[in-house]
């Protein structure tokens, strides 16, 4: 089965490594210029899954949560990788004055944690991942 259909069906991940192993894997598949929407709240796992996605891309750098810098642009292998935190935003009419734009320089990949604050905003073909934990270090993911 495919990773995008694998996560169609729902994985259950038992570390945070396994997430991040999961996440670069389909990150390969993405077709350019794509946008990632991660659903779930806190400690799901959002973050690690972007950073397993980065490695994936064949970024680099150690990807951290953008929260206080609200989003942080990597340059992979091929692409480029916008990891938006929307938290902190009250709506999508905040999105302009980010200039996100100017780096959504194709191809791109955008992966955006706290979707839901922003979702007007967001492409019509964006793809929907949510997260949750089952128990303990058992996370879900499924896309949709
Ligand atoms: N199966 C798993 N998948 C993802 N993260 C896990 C898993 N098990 C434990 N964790 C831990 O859960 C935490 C998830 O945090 P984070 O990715 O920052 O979540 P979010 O960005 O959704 O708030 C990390 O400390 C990670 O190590
Ligand atoms: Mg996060």
């Amino acid at each position: 089965m495919s990773i995008s259909a694998r996560l169609r069906a729902g994985v259950t991940t038992t570390s945070a490594a396994e997430t991040r192993a999961l996440a670069a894997e389909f990150a390969a598949t993405l077709p350019r210029d794509t946008t990632l929407a991660l659903h779930g709240d806190m400690g799901v796992g959002k973050t690690t899954f972007v950073q397993g996605f980065a490695e994936g891309l064949g970024v680099h750098e150690h990807v951290t949560s953008p929260t206080f810098a609200i989003y942080s642009v990597y340059r992979g292998a091929g692409r480029t990788l916008v990891h938006l935190d929307a938290y902190r935003l009250e709506n999508e009419h905040q999105i302009e004055a980010l200039l996100l734009d100017e780096f959504l320089v194709s191809p791109w990949v955008l992966a955006v944690e706290w979707p839901e604050k922003i979702a007007p905003w967001l492409p019509s073909d964006t793809q929907h991942l949510t997260l949750s934990i089952e128990d303990g270090d058992r996370h879900r993911l499924r896309l949709h």
